[in-house]
């Protein structure tokens, strides 16, 4: 994986310089299982989440941004470096409410847009297989 990944980037920044015009150079696995790391639940619940499909109808910035030094949100460029979503929504980092952990940020963000299209798309089990 992480030799695909490599390989990747490098074909990336070949293209770059190639056509001189700058691309996201790493989107990301096709296929991601998220699940909490630092405040797990007592019964894990890993979501499903099909990254590729969502990349096709969003922008990347709709889901992914950085926090600058006074921590406060920044709106995502591109080629950033993107980290992982609980490395700054977790409950230590004293986040606002709504946000305050992985499961509180990831529900604000995937759960609260299913909800917004079809209530359907908003059940547990859509995820949380
Ligand atoms: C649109 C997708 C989505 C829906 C719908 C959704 N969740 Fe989640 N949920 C997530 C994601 C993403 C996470 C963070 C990663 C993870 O699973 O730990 C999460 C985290 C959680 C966690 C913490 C899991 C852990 O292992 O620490 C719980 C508990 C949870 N959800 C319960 C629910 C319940 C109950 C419902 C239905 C009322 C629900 N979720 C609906 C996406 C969803
Ligand atoms: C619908 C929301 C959404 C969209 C749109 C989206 N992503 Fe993601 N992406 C995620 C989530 C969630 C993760 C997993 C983050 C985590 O593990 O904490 C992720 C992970 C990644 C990772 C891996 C980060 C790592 O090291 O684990 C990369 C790279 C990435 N995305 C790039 C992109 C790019 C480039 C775009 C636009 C072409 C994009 N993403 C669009 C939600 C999204
Ligand atoms: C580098 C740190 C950082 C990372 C990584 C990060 N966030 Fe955030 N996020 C923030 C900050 C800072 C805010 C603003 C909080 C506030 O209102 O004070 C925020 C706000 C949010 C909001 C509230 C809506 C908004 O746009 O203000 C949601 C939802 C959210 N993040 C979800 C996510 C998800 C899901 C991921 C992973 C794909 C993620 N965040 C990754 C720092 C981060
Ligand atoms: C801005 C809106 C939006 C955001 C943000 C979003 N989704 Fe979705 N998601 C959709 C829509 C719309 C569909 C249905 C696509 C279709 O009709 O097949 C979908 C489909 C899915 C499916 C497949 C459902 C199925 O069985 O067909 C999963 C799983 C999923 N999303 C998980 C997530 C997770 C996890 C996140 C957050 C990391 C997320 N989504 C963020 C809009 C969104």
């Amino acid at each position: 994986m992480k030799k695909l990944l490599v390989c990747g980037a490098i074909l990336a920044a070949f293209f770059v310089v190639g056509s001189g015009v700058s691309f996201a150079s790493d989107k990301g696995p096709a296929e991601i299982t998220l699940e909490s790391t630092i405040d797990t639940a007592k019964k894990p619940k890993p979501a499903t989440f099909p990254h590729a499909e969502h990349q096709s109808r969003l922008a990347c910035g709709d889901c992914h941004h950085g926090k600058d030094a006074d921590g406060k949100k920044i709106d995502y460029v591109e080629g950033q470096e993107i980290g992982k979503c609980e490395s700054c929504h977790n409950k230590a980092a004293g986040m606002p409410k709504k946000v305050a952990s992985y499961k509180d940020a990831a529900h604000a963000l995937c759960k609260d847009c299913h909800k917004q299209q079809d209530a359907k798309l908003a059940k547990c089990n859509v995820c949380h297989k």
